[in-house]
């Protein structure tokens, strides 16, 4: 058996039972590879269930405001992914009858699709010859070669390449997702690999020297940038003020709790509100929380603020109420530390019932 072979024996003995693989349309694929491009399977699971549902297919992703889609896609992360899918729908149906192109190189001209879920979708939803190689594929190259040099190169990427091609058979996207689970599962990153229950044992080179964690070797990683802020939960009756993000940058287009850079004393953050148009009549601190983009740290401080029901908010802010909140607002997860204090109320409220 060769090594193609051993590794779809495990693969049909091992796989993951995920949603997506069960009816895995083109539709289907394309949307799990956009969910998993930074996000883990098992937080993609419940979204993509819900994402399905409301918007099963191409013609309906197309077709959908801007407020669902993003509101289906919170707390995922990295909405860009979204906007360039919806993006892309809308070319699938104007250019491409509604069906998805069936090869790797034209898939990689919608947005949102690059080399990785190109090939992807290619060999899984249509059976094109071609690895997929994510962190997973390059992983376990670098440990099965004992790869020297760094991981996070074109050059190896493109040996990668070529070291799956040799051994891909006639189930390409069962190869390129065996792969994946054998990343997942057992030659898993930053730590020892179960090599014990490896299909891929023999004729790994750092399995034979005991070298397993030494690869992938991977670049010093830049320090990421932190940013102070301050968090304004200014607070009406039974309602929050929110405001829409600018259209472009960081979370673009989502909403918020108004903030300001720098960490601010009760005072500042009073006056910080009366700009906007708010009247504060009482305040209180809340505790810090911190987010982590990949690039950037949030450092947050928050106060709670209650406004004079009087006050006339700046233009673009808006009171809405908790459950409208949650049920039709975007509101990135950096925030949820503070959105956790307006659920309080509603519980508060059941138990009053
Ligand atoms: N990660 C990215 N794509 C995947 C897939 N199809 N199955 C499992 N993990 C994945």
């Amino acid at each position: 058996m060769n090594e193609g072979e051993k590794l779809l024996r495990w693969y049909d003995a091992n796989r993951r039972d995920l949603p997506w693989r069960r009816e895995p349309t083109p539709y289907h694929v394309w949307l799990s590879e956009i969910m998993l491009q930074q996000t883990r399977v098992e937080a993609v699971i419940t979204y993509y269930k819900r994402f399905t549902q409301a918007l099963p297919d191409t013609a309906a992703l197309a077709a959908a405001p801007e407020e669902q889609y993003l509101k289906l896609w919170e707390g995922l992360g990295y909405y860009s992914r979204v906007r360039n899918m919806h993006k892309a729908a809308g070319i699938v149906m104007e250019q491409y009858g509604g069906a998805l192109p069936d090869t790797a190189a034209q898939l990689r001209t919608l947005p949102g699709i690059g080399e990785y879920t190109s090939a992807a979708i290619a060999s899984i939803a249509f059976g094109e010859k071609i690895a997929a190689v994510d962190g997973n594929l390059l992983r376990i190259f670098a440990r099965r070669t004992a790869y020297q040099q760094n991981i996070k190169t074109k050059q190896a990427l493109a040996a990668a390449q070529a070291y799956y091609m040799e051994r891909m058979g006639e189930r390409p996207g069962d190869f390129n997702q065996a792969l994946m689970d054998l990343g997942a599962q057992i030659c898993a990153p930053h730590r020892m690999p179960d090599c014990a229950a490896c299909p891929w044992r023999e004729g790994c080179i750092s399995c034979a020297q005991g070298r397993q964690t030494d690869f992938p070797v991977m670049p010093a990683k830049a320090a990421r940038k932190v940013e102070e802020k301050t968090v304004l939960l200014i607070r009406g009756i039974g309602t929050a003020a929110i405001r829409r993000r600018p259209a472009r940058g960081l979370l673009a287009g989502m909403y918020e709790f108004p903030n300001l850079p720098g960490h601010l004393s009760a005072k500042e953050a009073l006056r910080a509100a009366a700009q906007m148009g708010v009247t504060g009549l009482r305040i209180r601190r809340l505790p810090e929380a911190k987010h982590i983009f990949t690039h950037r740290e949030w450092h947050m401080i928050g106060y709670e603020i209650m406004a004079d029901p009087l006050a006339l908010p700046e233009e673009g802010m808006i009171f809405v109420s908790t459950r409208q909140l949650r049920e039709h607002y975007a509101l990135p997860s950096a925030f949820a530390a503070y959105a956790a204090f307006l659920e309080e109320d509603i519980d508060a409220d059941r138990e009053n019932l």
